[in-house]
């Protein structure tokens, strides 16, 4: 059975490619989806790329992960990464690793956004690198 790469994004990242292009770049969702899939590919494995604006929803897509064909979960929490205890113990309470995404470096920008609960979670974390940071992280996971 080919396994998955379950790859969620939550608040505001459907606007990518017209939402602050400086910082997140010109790429849109489906644009990183079809790169990711390409590379799945190769790697023989399959992409489930979704998003939610409801932090709920990403919740319950990592608990239906849990005895799936899901190998490995790429989360781009978006600014619930700084918030959100309830994705911190998600992400605890799954045994599915989980890898944290960020486009931009949050360490590099406002106070708000350096504490990061996905982070203390999660198996690793890769920030910083725009859409590369999806498909570096898709590396990461095919490793596990
Ligand atoms: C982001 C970084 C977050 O701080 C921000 O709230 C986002 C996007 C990123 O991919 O760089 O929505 O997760």
């Amino acid at each position: 059975m080919t396994e998955t790469i379950l790859v969620l994004n939550g608040p505001n990242l459907n606007l990518l490619g017209t939402r602050e292009p400086e910082i997140y770049g010109a790429d849109t969702l489906d644009d990183i989806a079809a790169r990711l899939e390409e590379r799945a590919r190769e790697l023989d494995l399959e992409i489930d790329m979704r998003q939610s604006n409801h932090e709920g929803h990403l919740i319950t897509w990592m608990h239906e992960a849990q005895g799936s064909d899901v190998k490995a979960i790429l989360l781009n929490a978006g600014a619930l990464t700084h918030t959100s205890i309830a994705l911190y113990d998600a992400i605890k309470g799954i045994k599915v690793p989980v890898i944290e995404v960020h486009l931009s470096n949050p360490l590099a920008r406002e106070e708000f956004r350096h504490q990061s609960f996905v982070g203390r979670a999660a198996r690793g974390t890769v920030s910083g690198f725009g859409a590369l940071s999806y498909m570096l992280a898709l590396e990461a996971a095919a490793r596990l």
